[in-house]
């Protein structure tokens, strides 16, 4: 498979050179940072055709089926973490491109992680950043996990909140295509990450379904309600609450209301 991918990736994408690719691995975020702790360059890549310990937002299992698209790009970026704010968005724009380009259709992002089809998932992000002990940027992981066959084997809840490529489109798009086309579009959002904050935020509003609707907050043991107003410059969510109160919310689970059963 792995030829199959780089057949696919534009010759201009210099991580074509540094893409690893495993049959199987517990998670390709974990595995990432590992290989960034013993040096790893900036721009590798690892993808897996299956994850047994995939990991999502909050500490949640991601389940990850042969099937699927589980890739990590290791970056390390010049610069302190408060300017890495919005990597996940800049991570979901990449994916919402590279599904157009390889699928030819077109998928909503839920604030802040979620690649959205018809309501359901369609794949979610997962960023972490390592910092050395004077609290800079070692480096980023930058986790993606796309589904592109009808997940087999998934709890019947997760069954009826969940989409996949094979189901919305009608363009035959292998998991090789969708995973060279999403490596050459987060190469080239890495290039412009910093300078190109603000193209990239308009275009991630565009596609941000949770503006506008109405809300559930959860952060630890706090539940809150209100509507999503609007998005900050670092992607964080401004909400309007039902005391009045405005804030911007930049952690926890925002669940938008008829949306993965949350009625
Ligand atoms: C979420 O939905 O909360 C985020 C899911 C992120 C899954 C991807 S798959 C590739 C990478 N490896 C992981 O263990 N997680 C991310």
């Amino acid at each position: 498979m792995k030829n199959e991918i780089l057949s696919q990736i534009s010759t201009e994408c210099p991580w074509r050179d540094t893409l690893l690719w495993y049959h199987s691995l517990d998670s390709t975020n974990t595995r990432a940072k590992a290989l960034a702790k013993d040096g790893a360059a900036h721009g590798t890549v690892l993808v897996a055709k299956t994850q047994t310990g995939g990991r999502g937002r909050m500490g949640r299992s991601f389940l990850s089926p042969t099937g699927g698209v589980y890739l990590s790009v290791i970056l390390r970026p010049d610069c302190p973490p408060k300017k890495l704010m919005h990597l996940t968005c800049a991570t979901a724009v990449a994916g919402c491109k590279a599904v157009e380009q390889a699928c030819g259709v077109y998928p909503d992002i839920k604030w802040t992680n979620d690649l959205v089809y018809s309501k359901k998932k369609l794949g979610g992000i997962l960023t972490e950043l390592v910092l050395d002990n004077h609290g800079v940027v070692d480096c980023a992981i930058i986790g993606i996990g796309i589904n592109c066959e009808k997940p087999k084997g998934f709890p019947k809840e997760l069954q009826e909140t969940v989409t996949s490529i094979s189901e919305i489109s009608e363009t035959p798009c292998t998991a090789a295509k969708l995973t060279a086309k999403l490596i050459e579009a987060l190469y080239e959002i890495s290039k412009t990450l910093i300078v190109g904050k603000q193209e990239m935020m308009d275009l991630y509003r565009q596609r941000c379904i949770t503006l506008g609707q109405e809300i559930k907050v959860v952060c630890g043991d706090a539940v809150d309600y209100g509507t999503a107003l609007d998005l900050d410059q670092d992607g964080g969510l401004l909400v309007r609450f039902r005391d009045g109160r405005e804030k911007v919310v930049t952690s926890g689970e925002v669940s938008v209301r008829g949306m993965y059963g949350y009625l």
